[in-house]
């Protein structure tokens, strides 16, 4: 599936890092639940919902998960930031008020090779401390 966003769909914001399953960066949400993106036929998603970090913003405006990442500074080069956010909102759909342990739980499939993960976990809890949208 990442290759059929990023080259036939031109859906850059998906990216591949290990293409095996093991970084998240290629996170995606297919019916609303998170799933990594290089591990998935694309043949197999006929009807299928298909949410890209592109799909977050709504005439301009970030969603609440991509407002926490950009006010608590979730990123740093940002190669991870797009499968962090929607493994985040996938999260967040499921439980909209995780605890601590939730989120650490919920965002374990998702590596970065920057950060110590605290801003990022606090720009989960600042997005799940947003009144819904
Ligand atoms: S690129 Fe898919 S899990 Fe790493
Ligand atoms: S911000 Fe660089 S890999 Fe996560």
């Amino acid at each position: 599936m990442v290759d059929y966003l990023r080259e036939i769909a031109g859906l850059t914001g998906t990216k591949i890092g290990c293409d095996g399953g093991e970084c998240g960066a290629c996170t995606v949400l297919v019916d609303g639940t998170a799933r990594h993106s290089c591990l998935t036929l694309a043949a197999t998603l006929q009807s299928r919902e298909i949410e890209t970090v592109e799909s977050l913003a709504h005439n301009g405006r970030l969603s609440a998960i991509q407002r926490g990442f950009h006010e608590q500074l979730g990123a740093q080069c940002g190669f991870c930031t797009p499968g962090m956010i929607m493994a985040a909102e996938g999260l967040l759909r499921e439980n909209p008020n995780p605890s601590d342990a939730e989120i650490r739980h919920g965002m374990a499939a998702n590596i970065c090779r920057c950060t110590g993960y605290v801003k990022i976990i606090t720009a989960v809890q600042t997005a799940a401390a947003e009144p819904s949208e």
